[in-house]
């Protein structure tokens, strides 16, 4: 544990996410120091150390920040290769340099000079940030993107923290929710009547976890409700390869699927069996050839980087399996420590595993990827990366998953179906206006759905 004094209420969850970017795998407490306040319930284990903050005296936090970086970075020796930056959206900084008209030179060096960046990231976001501007230039303000969440997985996963249930214990309640979600998508269909709709994505969860009979039903449901003839693309996340089978596959072809992922996240045997995910590389192979079969155009593959006890050569071995695919995209994870994760709750478990994810990794993702031609077009960080990496997809040229790059930089409005969906409207671009959470538990879900529906047509 590192508890960290302040002595104001300015700049707290900066103070935090610096100090964190330095201890990954330490849990913070925070006590403000003018009351003796403690700002979170202090956590069991040992006192690492303890550090003291004049956040008072600053105005500027990326001015805070960077003394903080100085002295942690003086005290254990350590550089950070993302310099003060501690965002998820770390691409809005070039992509916002560049509206403004600045050149590929001087946003690296800005990104170097104020935040900190090594050079290998500055000129990965900025490449990236001029990627998606391109991607998202033809993109008007009539349009919108829909997003329907199947929260039903085989199993959980071990690093997951995502608000998903076993399908198996939710066989019965699968055709009143696939009810209640066509009713939701209706609504959706109607408030953006005068819009263009632009993308669709199935998430979850997984969406695959459902009948092929379910997903025909939900996929046909939106052919005949939505006008279609602006969609760019409709990617169905079929994710874990247990879930996987070519009725299912056909039923996203034939109903206007255009993009699918097949989820290795890693092809080592052993790995699979400590991270829960019920299935072999070999199940991979399969799911990826039966998506090829099957017609889909664009097929990504979802890794992940500094899984418990693989090292930089397990890495190499699960990209050398995934260059034999020659999928479309590639999307590229830093294991992140959810709180709400098995991997964390439930950590004694695993201390005898070694989570690292060194830059090493991500390099050799990025030299893989660009074996098969794949170029980064979307890049966002989250909290507690092990190894404090970033997530990167890449893509052919032409095959880019356009919704990953509109949520990331809030560009249009996402209208959201299902338990624990979240639709996000925006009304200038960049800017989230609004949030309109629907409830996350699957039988609340299905027994409110006029009141999900009604906080949407009450914006
Ligand atoms: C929304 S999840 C769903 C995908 C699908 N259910 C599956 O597991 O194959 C999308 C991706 O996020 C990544 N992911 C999920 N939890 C993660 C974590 N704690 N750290 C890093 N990546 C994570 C995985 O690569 C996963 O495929
Ligand atoms: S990682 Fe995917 S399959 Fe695993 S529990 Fe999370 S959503 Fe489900």
């Amino acid at each position: 544990m590192i508890e960290i004094r302040i002595n104001g209420d300015k700049f707290e969850s900066d103070v935090r996410a610096m100090v964190q970017a330095f201890y990954p795998n330490e849990k913070l407490y925070v006590v403000k120091e003018r009351t003796e306040l403690e700002v979170q319930k202090r956590p069991d284990g040992p006192l690492i150390r303890t550090l003291s903050f004049n956040t008072d005296s600053y105005d500027d936090k990326n001015v805070l920040k960077k003394d903080i970086y100085g002295k942690l970075s003086a005290d254990m020796g350590k550089s950070l290769s993302w310099g003060i930056l501690t965002g998820v959206r770390p691409t809005k900084i070039p992509m916002s340099f560049l509206d403004a008209g600045r050149v590929k030179e001087d946003i690296i060096d800005a990104l170097k000079r104020i935040y900190l960046l090594n050079d290998d990231k500055a000129n990965l976001i900025t490449d990236v940030a001029a990627r998606e501007r391109t991607l998202i230039g033809t993109i008007t303000d009539d349009t919108y993107s829909l997003y329907v969440n199947i929260p039903f997985c085989p199993t959980r996963c071990l690093y997951c923290s995502f608000d998903s249930y076993p399908i198996g214990a939710y066989e019965d309640a699968i055709p009143s929710y696939v009810d209640a979600l066509k009713k939701e998508l209706k609504a959706i269909e109607e408030i953006n009547h005068d819009k263009k709709l632009l993308t669709i994505y199935f998430g979850g969860g997984t969406p695959t976890s459902l009948s092929a009979k379910h997903l025909r039903e939900i996929m046909s449901f939106i052919n005949e409700t939505f006008d279609l003839r602006y969609l760019r693309e409709w990617t169905v996340e079929a994710g874990r390869p247990d879930s996987i089978d070519i009725e299912k596959l056909k039923a996203i072809k034939e109903c206007g699927g255009t993009r699918v992922s097949i989820n290795p996240q890693t092809m080592n045997d052993k790995t699979l069996k400590v991270i829960g995910r019920a299935h072999t590389a070999d199940d991979v192979r399969n799911a990826f050839h039966l998506a090829k079969e099957s017609g889909i155009d664009v097929i990504n593959m979802d890794m992940i980087l500094g899984l418990p006890g693989e090292s930089t050569e397990d890495v190499r071995f699960t990209l050398d399996r995934i260059v034999e695919f020659k999928p479309e995209n590639l999307t590229v994870h830093s294991l992140a420590m959810k709180s709400k994760a098995p991997l964390v709750l439930e950590k004694d478990k695993y201390v005898d595993f070694s989570m690292e994810n060194p830059d090493e990794n991500m390099m050799l993702a990025r030299e893989y990827a660009g074996r098969l031609e794949l170029l980064p077009y979307y890049l966002y960080r989250q909290r507690n990366m092990v190894g404090n990496g970033e997530n990167i997809g890449f893509a052919k040229e032409g095959t880019e998953g356009l919704y990953n790059i509109l949520i990331m930089e809030e560009l249009h409005s996402i209208y959201s179906a299902g338990a624990g969906a979240i639709t996000k409207i925006v009304k200038t671009k960049g800017t989230l206006n609004k949030r309109i959470e629907n409830v996350k538990d699957v039988k609340e879900y299905i027994s409110r759905i006029d009141e999900m529906i009604k906080r949407k047509v009450d914006i």
